[in-house]
This record gives structure tokens, C-alpha cells and sequence, in this order.
């Protein structure tokens, strides 16, 4: 127990989360990844240069031998887990091989063996899917699902024959909590977003997009998410045990997600309606857009996962851990999720937004984002403020807002109120995304004050919040 302990995959989502934890337990973590340098590398970790796929984890003779004397306990979590394909002989190498390859180094190493699987062993199987079950006569969405379940019997064929201690890990549909620039490539629910922003920024659907954007998708479909954390949380708790040994868990949460509340968190995401999820039939009465095509055809790999009819138990994580682990998601965790996605995504791709796009965006913030909370506080701690001033946007005009007890209630495009602010649209976009604070523009010059000086600084400060905590997603 008190050896070394292996990280496979510990620069993957799950990985980074599970490094952390178990650097912060005082063991010595050693991680094996393909890179020279693993990005954003687990402070305390040491990092080892291989490959699973290849035979000895690519090490040379003495590094092997040395590994196979210090480690203890392997967590096997590297995978290639896209869905590009649907052949099962494309993840062999890795997802295969790999598990053969792991199951070698723990035979070697008297060690103990930790194998993250998934739940999605199961494919297509509907109904209620139980830890002790594999195989059920399962068909496979994709070579990912199918080569993670064939990894799994054969790790426990081998387990068997070699008497090498097995415990098995199957989380759900993982997200995220804190997707940052690094690692905002495209996940899961991760996909549809990033697909709908980038159909959002281009110039042709600003000028001609048919509003709401239609993504086929059960209403009555349930998503059993669960977040990066909580499985890193459980496997250290779980794993801590010698009682776990010859286990499966499924890392799922009580509860998944609906679906009607993911379409409901996605728009939040957006600061308006962009997408709705509808029923395939609907496309029959009326087809498809050019920009529904385009969502479809990049999120096709993970859309039969909107459309799932498995309900995963939850047995053995319940009698060891109770029901304090894998706790359900909720709505307000996967808004924060999907907008930092989005934040990461605009930082990392350098969105560039010209001048005539500036403009309509700057519209579509008086004529599409406000309206939505007219009526409605603007943030908690805003509840005394009232006032009534303008804002002159270069070339475009201006907009007045009325703000009472900390509602907005009207907006008009005259310019009335006790003060008012001059601003250049590219200026007001970075207000407005929170990525500038008002003093900021105040300092530099890029934003002027009209009427009521005080009054207008007052504002500003005040409004600052309600900019970071009801960011306008451009
Ligand atoms: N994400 C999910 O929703 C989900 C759900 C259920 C189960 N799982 C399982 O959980 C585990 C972790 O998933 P994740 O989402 O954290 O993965 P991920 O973010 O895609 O990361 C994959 C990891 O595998 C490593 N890797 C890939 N090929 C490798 C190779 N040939 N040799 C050594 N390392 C290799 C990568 O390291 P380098 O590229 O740095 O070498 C990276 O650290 C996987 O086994 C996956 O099947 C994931």
C-alpha cells in the first residue's frame, strides 16, 4: 500500500483530477504519458515518457524494472476516447493492448490494479445495467464503446489466470467542472456547444441564421453525467479499501440529467435562445437549415447519447461509500461548466469580431439579452439600485435603460436619464463579456461620462457584478 503508485491517462480530464488527489495523500505518483513534457503537469508528480500501447509501456529494460520494483498500485485511466470510429480494431493498440500491456507491469509488480472502464460497456442494452453484468448481448454505438468492453473481460481473464488484484471503475458521461483553454477540445455535451458557438460567430448565420437552432434529442431522455471531481474523489475513496478488490462500481450519479434541463442550461450558457432539443420526426415536417446540418453532422458521434433508455445501478458504490459519492449534478453546476467552456473557447480560439459584427452583436445585447430578464432582478445584491441613463454606442446610436430597485424595466433607444456613457462597440462587447471592468474603461479612456459625473461612477461600480456574473456569450 505504501509504495508508488502508477498513473496511466494522468493528463486526461479524469487523470488531472485523480494526480491531484493522490499527491495530496503523501504518496509518491509517478505518471506515464506520451508526452516529452506533460501540459499542465501535476505539481509533486513525477513524469515517466511512454506509451501503452507498445510492449513494456515503451521503457527501456532498467526504467521497466525499476518501475516494477517501486509501484504498488497501477489506476490504468489512458484511453483513446473519441468516438471517431466505429471499427473496434482502431482502439486495439491502445484501449486493448494497452489494458494487456498495464496488466503485464502489475503482474511484474505484485501490484494492484485500478481500471477505469465505463458504464457504456453496456452499448445499446436498455433497462437497468448492473455492476456485476458485461455481457448481455449488447450491440455498440462506436469502436470506443466496444473496445472498453472487450478491455474489460479480457483484463479479467488475465486477472484471473495471473492471480493479479483487479478493481474495476465505470464511470458515466464525465464532465468537466472547469474546462479552461488547455482542455476546451470538445467532450460530450462539450461538442454541441462548442458546434452551436462557432455556427453562432459565423458571419453568414449572423446574417441569415433561422434564430432558433433545432438538435434532434428525447425529451424524455435522461444523461447520466457526473463531473471530473467526483470520479477522482471516488476512485481515491473506493481504492483506499483492500474490500474493493475483485469489485466493479459504477462511478453514476443517483439522478441523471434531463434533458429539457440541459436544452434550458445550454441557453443560459448563451444568455438567450439559441437551440432547442427536438424529436427526429420534426425534421420530416420541416428539414432541416443549412446551420442545423452543419451542428448535425459535427455532433453526430454523440448525439445517440441524447436518446438513452439505460438506467446504470449503483449497488457497490452504495454498500462502500454510501450515497454521499457520485452525487447528482445540478443545473446550476453544469451552467458554470458550460460557461466556462465558452469563456475557454472564445479566449483559446482568438475570436476575432469585426466591426460590422461588433455592431449587430451590440444590438443583439439591447434587442435579444436584456429583454429576457426585463422585470426581473438584475442580480441579488442589486435590489436598491434605481436610476435611469443612457448609452451612446459609436456609429450605431443610442439606449437608454431604466433601472428600479434593482429591476430593469424599460429600454428605448432615445437618450434620456440623468447620465449617460459614450462607448465604442468593441469597447461595450468587452464590458459586457466581463472581460473588462467599466473602471478599467474609466482609466483608459475608452469609456466617457456624460451628465452626473458621481452618479454615473456609482453605476458603474454597482453594474460591474452584474457584467461577471451575467456575462453576454458573443
Ligand atoms: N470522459 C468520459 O466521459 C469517460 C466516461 C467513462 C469512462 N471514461 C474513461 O476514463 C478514462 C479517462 O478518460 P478521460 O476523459 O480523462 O480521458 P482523456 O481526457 O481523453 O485523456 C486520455 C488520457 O490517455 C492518455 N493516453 C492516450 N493514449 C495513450 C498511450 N498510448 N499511452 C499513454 N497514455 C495515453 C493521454 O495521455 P497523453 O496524450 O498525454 O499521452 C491522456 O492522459 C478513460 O479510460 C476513459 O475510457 C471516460
Amino acid at each position: 500500500m505504501n509504495g508508488a503508485v502508477l498513473v496511466t491517462g494522468g493528463t486526461g480530464v479524469v487523470g488531472r483530477a485523480l494526480v491531484s488527489g493522490l499527491v495530496a495523500t503523501g504518496r509518491r505518483v509517478i505518471l506515464l504519458s506520451r508526452g516529452m513534457q506533460p501540459i499542465r503537469f501535476a505539481n509533486g508528480a513525477e513524469h515517466l515518457h511512454g506509451d501503452v500501447a507498445k510492449p513494456a509501456l515503451g521503457l527501456e529494460q532498467t526504467a521497466y524494472t525499476q518501475l516494477a520494483e517501486q509501484i504498488t498500485s497501477i489506476y490504468h485511466l489512458a484511453a483513446r476516447t473519441d468516438f471517431k470510429s466505429s471499427e473496434v480494431e482502431e482502439y486495439v493498440p491502445i484501449n486493448i493492448d494497452g489494458c494487456r500491456n498495464v496488466l503485464a507491469l502489475a503482474h511484474r509488480a505484485g501490484a494492484h490494479l485500478h481500471h477505469v472502464s465505463t458504464a457504456f460497456v453496456c452499448g445499446t442494452h436498455a433497462g437497468r445495467f448492473g455492476e456485476h453484468q458485461l455481457e448481455c448481448g449488447q450491440k455498440f454505438r462506436n469502436g470506443y464503446e466496444h473496445s472498453k468492453f472487450v478491455a474489460e473481460r479480457e483484463l479479467r481473464r488475465l486477472a484471473d489466470q495471473n492471480g493479479v488484484p483487479l478493481t474495476v471503475y465505470r464511470p458515466s458521461i464525465i464532465l468537466e467542472r472547469k474546462p479552461d483553454s488547455a482542455s476546451a477540445i470538445g467532450f460530450g455535451p462539450f461538442v454541441f456547444l462548442d458546434a452551436v458557438f462557432r455556427l453562432l460567430l459565423s458571419p453568414a448565420y449572423r446574417q441569415h441564421g433561422s434564430g432558433v437552432i433545432r438538435i434532434a434529442g428525447s425529451s424524455i431522455s435522461q444523461l447520466p453525467f457526473i463531473f471530473d471531481d467526483d470520479v477522482a474523489r471516488a476512485l481515491l475513496a473506493i481504492s483506499a479499501s483492500d474490500a474493493c478488490k475483485g469489485q466493479t462500481y459504477h462511478l453514476v450519479a443517483k439522478q441523471p440529467f434531463a434533458n429539457t434541463a440541459l436544452e434550458d442550461i445550454f441557453n443560459r450558457a448563451f444568455g438567450r435562445k439559441v437551440a432547442c432539443w427536438v424529436d427526429q420526426r420534426e425534421f420530416e415536417s420541416r428539414p432541416p437549415d443549412k446551420g442545423e446540418r452543419i451542428i448535425a453532422r459535427k455532433t453526430a458521434m454523440y448525439s445517440p447519447y441524447l436518446d438513452l433508455t439505460v438506467q446504470f445501478s449503483r449497488t457497490n458504490l452504495d454498500l462502500v461509500m454510501g450515497e454521499d459519492f457520485c452525487r447528482s449534478v445540478t443545473p446550476d453546476e453544469v451552467f458554470r461548466a458550460f460557461h466556462y467552456f465558452l469563456q475557454a473557447k472564445k479566449n483559446s480560439d482568438n475570436v476575432v469580431v469585426h466591426s460590422t459584427e461588433q455592431q449587430a452583436a451590440v444590438r443583439e445585447y439591447f434587442t435579444s439579452f436584456l429583454p429576457v430578464i426585463m422585470g426581473k432582478n438584475l442580480i441579488d445584491n442589486l435590489v436598491s439600485l434605481s436610476c435611469n441613463f443612457w448609452i451612446t454606442v459609436e456609429q450605431l446610436g443610442h439606449y437608454s435603460l431604466v433601472i428600479d430597485n434593482g429591476k430593469l424595466t424599460d429600454i428605448n433607444t432615445n437618450r434620456q436619464g440623468a447620465f449617460g456613457y459614450r462607448i465604442g462597440a468593441e469597447t461595450f462587447l468587452q464590458v459586457v463579456t466581463g472581460k473588462m471592468t467599466p473602471q478599467q474603461g474609466f482609466f483608459n479612456g475608452s469609456i466617457e461620462i456624460e451628465g452626473k459625473m458621481l452618479e454615473a461612477l456609482q453605476t458603474a461600480v454597482a453594474l460591474e457584478e452584474f457584467f461577471r456574473l451575467k456575462p453576454f456569450i458573443v
